[in-house]
């Protein structure tokens, strides 16, 4: 039996600033966060259910856990602490490479996803740590992680990142949303802005059993192989800022959201019922040069828009949030009754409380760096692979045909452009991530006689070598204007070579920053469909200078 919809109210989740002495005379903030074992209650009518969550203390933790909101150009310091108990509350799989410690415990590490900072403090697979500090990775250095807030203002969010855990534990609950802003910038864009009008909604998919607990299938797809890993994690609710299904009683005015996909494997594409847009101002951590009005919103897992809403426009009381996304994306099964819908927002008659914001500007921020391939210092070729059993079960995924383990290739200069050329053999889409860089597509075109490339790519694995500019003739595809500025995921279509132009460790501040002295242990850039990344489409990425 299913949960009745739009019972229960879109949570805000709690603030914690970023920086100290208030916003106008900022200075660098420290912060701990924890990780906790809690109960928490995804819907009025479904019992408590065991979460991971990230929070000050046990009682404030939530799912997603609090929002940091930082200042642009003013560090924020945060002592991640792990406080998880002995063993996990979902199956995970040691035989794909995991982080697995000699005495128990959840090993847990967080990146500030999309940010520019240290590889030290880059949350790195190999630097987990267990409860208490009690056993750390091979690649752990410090407890406390020093975000300099470099990047353009925008949207980011902060995840764990363990190796081989990094799928479980998002999916228990350790996810939460991070805001970049420039209060300057804020103030002449004059976008919607407060606690009530500008806001988050965290998307989410989980699967509960009828106690109340996250369900996941326990056996994996090819059991001989792997016992408990399948290859994408697909829930049935719709969960949004950790409740399913909610409803939003909104004013007849401008509302800014902020969208993030915290799917494992889920692609949404959104729209609204009732005829209203969106206006998209951003996507990742950049804003758009241009607001667009659009009518859906695609993003792929970890992929963040900026929407303004214009409930004002609506004549309707009242607007659903849908998705219509296939998955796996783009051609797995069409979406279910229950996961067609994200939330409610209901928009009673009647004029807003307060005058609503002037109108968007026509035009928002224009970057110094352009995307393009001049003065690029390398071009890469860059492959996405899937194997499979002979009867069409995965049972990994790979890049360049490379492990997580093998040497380092991807060793870009500080401060350089690269050119990536992105081949994906696979049938599906995939959200190439990756750490320290900004990247954008500038140009998507099919291959064609992909099976006989393939074959030579099977037994090669040399793109050059198998001749691809011969196969790279086929249908150009537009690049949404939503995409066009510096994101930091970027959709990787099947059968298709997606040329991206990659910036390393681009600030948006004046000040120069000592970038990454040592070099170790260096960065990565995976695949950010959680399932894959975990087994194994990820690969090191090292700073050169
Ligand atoms: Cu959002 Cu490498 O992660
Ligand atoms: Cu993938």
């Amino acid at each position: 039996s299913s949960l009745q919809m739009f019972v229960d109210e879109l949570p805000v989740m709690p603030k914690l600033h970023g920086y100290s002495n208030g916003p106008n005379s900022p200075k660098p903030g420290n912060l701990v966060i924890g990780m906790f074992e809690k109960k928490w209650k995804f819907h009025r009518d479904l019992p408590v259910t065991t979460v991971f969550a990230f929070g000050t203390c046990p009682e404030e933790a939530t799912v997603p856990g609090p929002t940091i909101e930082a200042i642009q150009g003013v560090q924020t310091s945060v002592t991640w602490q792990n406080h998880l108990p002995e063993s996990h509350i979902l199956p995970w799989d040691p035989t794909i490479p995991t982080a697995i410690p000699k005495n128990g415990g959840v090993p847990t590490v967080v990146h500030l996803h999309g940010g520019i900072h240290e590889s030290q403090d880059d949350g790195h697979p190999d630097a987990w740590f267990t409860s208490n500090f009690r056993e750390t990775g091979p690649t752990w250095s410090k407890a406390t992680y020093t975000y300099p807030n470099i990047h353009h203002a925008g949207n980011f969010w902060y995840h764990d990142h363990a190796k081989g855990l990094t799928r479980v534990n998002l999916l228990a609950g350790l996810i939460g949303a991070y805001v970049i802003s420039n209060p300057a910038l804020d103030a002449k864009l004059n976008l919607p802005s407060g606690p009530e009008f500008d806001r988050h909604l965290m998307i989410f998919d989980r699967s509960f059993s009828r106690d109340g607990s996250l369900y996941m299938n326990y056996t994996g797809v090819v059991p001989s192989i792997h016992p408990q890993w399948q290859p994408e994690y697909f829930g049935h609710a719709i969960v949004v800022n950790g409740k399913a299904w909610p409803y939003l009683k909104v004013q007849r005015r401008k509302y800014r959201f902020r969208i993030i996909n915290a799917c494992n494997a889920r692609y949404v594409s959104l729209f609204l019922s009732n005829g209203l847009s969106f206006t998209q101002v951003g996507s990742d951590g950049s804003y758009l040069p241009a607001p667009v009005q659009t009518q859906t919103v695609v993003l792929a897992p970890a992929e963040i828009a900026d929407v303004i809403i214009d409930f004002s426009t609506s004549s309707a009381t009242e607007a659903v949030l849908k998705n219509d996304a296939p998955y796996p994306y783009p051609v797995g099964s069409s979406v279910d009754q229950l996961n067609s819908v994200v939330m409610k927002f209901i928009i009673p008659p009647g004029n807003p409380t307060e005058p609503d914001t002037p109108k968007i500007p026509s035009s928002l921020v224009s970057y110094r760096a352009t995307a393009t391939v001049d003065g690029a210092a390398k071009r890469r070729y860059i492959v996405f692979y899937e194997y499979t059993t002979p009867s069409g079960d995965p049972t990994h995924f790979l890049i360049n045909g490379k492990k997580f383990t093998d040497p380092v290739t991807e060793t870009p200069k500080s401060g350089s452009t690269e050119v990536w050329d992105v081949i994906n053999l696979t049938n599906d889409d995939h959200p190439l991530h990756m750490h320290l860089a900004t990247f954008q597509a500038i140009k998507v075109q099919e291959l064609v006689n992909l099976a006989q490339f393939n074959s030579c790519m099977t037994t090669n694995n040399d793109a050059v070598a198998c001749n691809v500019a011969s196969y790279v003739t086929g249908k150009l595809t537009e690049i949404p204007p939503t995409e066009k500025t510096w994101k930091n995921v970027v959709k990787i279509p099947p059968g298709n070579q997606t040329t991206v132009v990659v910036k390393f460790n681009l600030v948006d501040t004046n000040s120069p920053y000592p970038f990454d002295p040592t070099g170790e242990p260096g960065y990565v850039y995976h695949c950010h469909i959680l399932e894959h990344e975990d087994n194994v489409m990820i690969r090191p990425l090292k700073l050169v200078w």
